[in-house]
């Protein structure tokens, strides 16, 4: 059988449609002896029947291990340099109080950028000091809060913060430690709408501005300075972006040491995971060195002492760790004609309809991001048919995976898995068309348990004025 010509060039031909690309699925997934997924010895048919779908469903080992390797291997990196590193799990990617609490076991401190997230990681009993609190327009009641909680670190966006933040801290007779968020023109490679380091873009100062800043921070005795912050784009899979995004801030960092103490020097996250085979993921080990490499040639160049190195992943610990699973509803051959000038010729693409959609991950929809599928009940001899994984929104833009091979006989009734959905699918979900929101369901040793129930036809009732129930 050979390709399909509607298929993406980075799309290869499989030859077998049911193999599970290991560095697509989380660790504990592998087929069992009935030909079924099963994520850590429970079986994707199992957890359909007794969660219902469409699910995500998170390899509680995967999760913790890979926040524990990254911890590992950024401690050694910077060991090795002769500094140490504060790891944060950037929250936004998929937080609930469970997943907090594992970031939290691992070593790990939580950045959060709303007051809803504050909430769960203070409901799932995280220190307040193991916090950071992002966000280019917090509100003065999430400033209040958290300066009067004692939140580790407050990342200021700007100088309309900077004199609330201020105030907020004199008002509560505290001192609270901030960092500045710089925008330092680095544009590292990766979709518009990920990349946050372009210079016309809401995030951060530019650097040029940063002494000035610092200035004013430190004309607070309210305020006291950990160092500047940049997080320059998600989803990158190159350190040079980061590299020379920490170069540039290194410059200025110096420089700000004439004026007083710079502890930190906060990175961001944006570590890339494979969604499909084609996306090939540097190992964390060898993104930890190259950072641990340039900060301390770096410092060395300038003469100064190597600060500390905060990071800020979600993506690279929790996106690999989760399977979203679907029934699929309706199929349809669609026949399609070929783009330019093979026009006259057209190929079967097959529309594979699911129970969720873009309420349940958007991220198709938003910024075109690819992902891969398999038929999750069972393997099958069929020959490979290309696929599209379409949601049951109405929306022609509703589709969960673009293109991916499947056995052609895949059939209404079928589960299928979508893998790498840990991150920023949950926590982007909503309830369009009043969908209600999946349940999330953590597996670990063969057993699963919901950690976050599915949303009832009750619970989107809920909020209607004109419901009486
Ligand atoms: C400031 C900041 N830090 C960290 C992150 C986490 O990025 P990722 O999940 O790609 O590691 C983001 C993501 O948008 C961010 O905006």
């Amino acid at each position: 059988m050979s390709a399909n010509p509607l298929a993406p060039e980075w799309l290869v031909h499989p030859e077998d449609a049911n193999a599970l690309a290991p560095e697509v699925w989380p660790s504990g997934a592998a087929r069992a002896a009935s030909g079924a997924i099963a994520i850590d010895g429970v079986e994707a048919t199992a957890l359909a029947a007794e969660f219902g779908t469409p699910l995500y469903v998170v390899d509680e080992n995967d999760a913790r291990s890979r926040a524990a390797r990254l911890k590992t291997a950024f401690d050694d990196a910077f060991a090795a340099v002769g500094s140490t590193v504060k790891v944060y799990y950037a929250g936004k990617a998929f937080l609930s109080t469970e997943i907090a609490r594992w970031m939290t076991a691992a070593g790990l401190n939580i950045d959060v950028c709303s007051g809803g997230e504050l909430a769960v990681a203070l409901a799932a009993g995280v220190d307040p000091a193991r916090l950071g609190f992002h966000g280019n327009n917090k509100s003065r009641a999430e400033i209040d809060r958290s300066v009067g909680l004692g939140v580790g670190a407050i990342v200021l966006d700007s100088v309309v913060e900077l004199d609330r933040v201020a105030e907020a801290a004199h008002a509560a007779g505290k001192v609270q430690a901030v960092r500045l968020r710089i925008n330092s023109g680095v544009h590292a490679s990766t979709h518009e709408y990920l990349a946050t380091a372009r210079e016309d873009q809401k995030f951060g100062i530019p650097l040029a501005e940063a002494p000035d800043v610092v200035a004013q921070i430190r004309a607070h005795d309210s305020l006291r300075f950990l160092g500047l912050h940049s997080h320059i784009g998600s989803q990158i899979f190159e350190s040079d972006g980061f590299a020379e995004a920490a170069r540039r801030l290194l410059v200025v960092h110096a420089e700000l040491l004439a004026g007083g103490d710079v502890p930190e020097l906060n990175l961001g996250g944006g570590f890339g995971i494979a969604y499909t085979s084609a996306d090939v993921v540097t190992p964390i080990e060898r993104i930890a060195e190259d950072f641990a490499q340039v900060v301390s040639s770096e410092c060395t160049a300038l003469g100064i002492p190597i600060p500390v190195v905060a990071i800020e992943p979600g993506r690279a610990i929790i996106g690999p760790s989760t399977v979203t699973l679907y029934e699929v509803g309706t199929t349809k051959d669609v026949l399609v004609s070929l783009a330019e000038e093979r026009r006259e010729e057209t190929a079967i693409r097959k529309y594979v309809s699911v129970d969720g959609g873009m309420s349940d991950n958007i991220r198709p929809a938003l910024y075109g991001a690819d992902y891969a599928v398999r038929i999750a009940n069972r393997v099958s001899d069929a020959g490979p048919a290309l696929v599209r994984i379409a949601g049951k929104h109405c929306e022609s833009g509703d589709i969960v995976v673009h293109a991916d091979y499947l056995p052609g006989d895949i059939t209404p009734g079928d589960l299928v898995a979508v893998p790498a959905t840990g991150a920023y699918c949950w926590s982007l979900a909503s309830n369009y068309n009043y969908l209600g929101r999946p349940a999330v369901v953590a597996v670990a040793n063969g057993k699963a348990r919901v950690i976050v129930r599915r949303e009832t036809e009750e619970d989107l009732l809920s909020r209607d004025a004109g419901v009486t129930l």
